[in-house]
Formats: C-alpha cells, sequence, structure tokens
C-alpha cells in the first residue's frame, strides 16, 4: 500500500515512520511512504505558504494554489496545472481518496481505518495554520478526518495516526492473528496479558491460564473482554455483536442497571 503525505515539515516524520514495524514493512516492500514538501511548491520568492484571512480574524490560511500545486504533482498532472495558470483543472475522477487531516473531520475509528486498508493508496494532506483555503477543500478533498476532539498544532500527527492504524492492518505487515481480538477490531476492548513469571513480587497471574484447559482460557478471556469494556466504555456495547450468554454475562455485572445521568436542564 502506498501513502503519500503533504506536509511543510516532513522531518517530523523521522521517528515514526523509520522505526520498528512500519521501518520493517517499508524494507519489506509491503509498505511505501512517500513524503512530499509542500513548501517546494510555493509560487513567490519568499517561498511563502500562508497568507492572511479574508474579512480578518486570528491566524493565518494555508494558500491554495500551492496546495494544489503539491497535489496536482502527487496526482500525476504538475504540468497541466502549470500550463493552466488561471482555470481550476479539476483532479482525476479516477484518483486515491485524498484525506484531509482537521479537527472538524469525521471522528477517525478503527472501522474507518479498515475500510481505508482496502484502497491501494492514499493522499494525506497536513493542514497547518487556521486551516486550508476552502477553495481548494471543495475541488480536491475527498474526506476530512480528525484524530480526537481535541487542536493539535497541525496534521503531521493525526497523519501518522493514520498511518500508523491502516498500515498495520496490511498482510503482512503483523504476524496475522494479533489483529484477531484486539481491542476496538469488534467494539470490544482486549483481555489482559501475562508473561513469566507466573508469580512476581507475590502476584500470581489468574489460574484458568495455566489450566491447560483451551475452551476455559478462550471463554475467561472473552468474559474479561465484556467486563473491561463494560467497566471503562460502555458505550461500544451499543454496537458490539454479543450473544445472548454474553448479554446474561453483561447482566449478571450490572449492565443496564445504572442510571441515565440526569438532564441538567430538567433540575
Ligand atoms: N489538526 C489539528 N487538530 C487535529 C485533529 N484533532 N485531528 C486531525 N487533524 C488535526
Amino acid at each position: 500500500m502506498r501513502f503519500d503525505i503533504l506536509t511543510l515539515f516532513p522531518a517530523m516524520f523521522t521517528g515514526p515512520f523509520t522505526e520498528s514495524i512500519l521501518k520493517r514493512a517499508q524494507q519489506a516492500g509491503l509498505l511505501d511512504i512517500v513524503l512530499h514538501d509542500i513548501r517546494a511548491y510555493a509560487t513567490d520568492k519568499h517561498k511563502s505558504t500562508d497568507d492572511y484571512p479574508f474579512g480578518g480574524g486570528a491566524g493565518m490560511v494555508m494558500k491554495p494554489e500551492v496546495l494544489y500545486r503539491a497535489l496536482a504533482e502527487v496526482l500525476g498532472m504538475g504540468a497541466v496545472v502549470q500550463a493552466e495558470a488561471e482555470v481550476l483543472v479539476p483532479l482525476p475522477a479516477e484518483r486515491p481518496p485524498v484525506l484531509l487531516m482537521s479537527p472538524a473531520g469525521e471522528p477517525f475509528t478503527q472501522g474507518m481505518a479498515e475500510e481505508l486498508a482496502q484502497a491501494p493508496r492514499l493522499v494525506l494532506i497536513c493542514g497547518h495554520y487556521e486551516g486550508i483555503d476552502e477553495r481548494v477543500r471543495e475541488c480536491c478533498v475527498d474526506r476530512e478526518i480528525s484524530i480526537g476532539d481535541y487542536v493539535l498544532t497541525g496534521g503531521e500527527l493525526a497523519a501518522m495516526v493514520i498511518v500508523d492504524a491502516v498500515a498495520r492492518l496490511q498482510p503482512g505487515v503483523l504476524a496475522a492473528a494479533s489483529t484477531d481480538e484486539e481491542s476496538h477490531s469488534d467494539s470490544l476492548l482486549e483481555y489482559p496479558h501475562y508473561t513469566r513469571p507466573a508469580v512476581w513480587r507475590g502476584q500470581p497471574i489468574p489460574a484458568v491460564l495455566t489450566s491447560g484447559h483451551h475452551a476455559n482460557v478462550h471463554r475467561w478471556r472473552h468474559e474479561q473482554r465484556l467486563l473491561r469494556t463494560l467497566q471503562r466504555r460502555p458505550d461500544l456495547l451499543q454496537r458490539a455483536v454479543l450473544s445472548e450468554q454474553d448479554r446474561e454475562y453483561l447482566r449478571r455485572h450490572g449492565w443496564g442497571t445504572s442510571l441515565l445521568p440526569d438532564d441538567p436542564a430538567a433540575s
């Protein structure tokens, strides 16, 4: 799978993409991550990439032409766009999804990571300043994505999060079984893990794990997932696929008995 990342700060990606699993996946030819410096497409001698917002207000806005040229180059139409300085040449209809990192985007979820992982190529734009010129967003962005309800200084960290979450779903990037029962893959959190020694500083592991009874281990782990999700993220249970046995287990542990929070407007 290929990722093209458009950024003003390509050096920020050193580290996350040059270590560990993503490094190995690139060396193995499973991933191709290409960084594009937006500033290289600036058109004035100062190489400026932002300007004041029309109508006033705080902050700066990324200039449309710079970002448009960068995108056009990445999508193989750089020469056309340079030759046609006065018209907006539409991006090719057959293009990889163009994603804009933005706190105003759709919330990023494991489900979205799975969906994006189906594409052979993604283009990610890291916004900066107050945002990008709306006209480029309208012409050229397929999807805006937020990694959470907080504001970062730019889209780079968001792009790293998305590339990481999508890349690890590519066949061969991780050992096959490790994504099966992990947190969020089926809207349940992960069960607790233990390794040797079996008794550590007086703390034993749950006895079932050394019983050698695979069905019991499996059932215990599944119940731990249910319990943890109930205790930490009960909201996730709304979309989890639960058997009648799961529901029964959850009810025994208090599911459905807590009162909804009061409506503050009613008091
Ligand atoms: N850029 C700034 N904040 C962001 C967020 N929360 N998600 C994605 N991109 C962002």
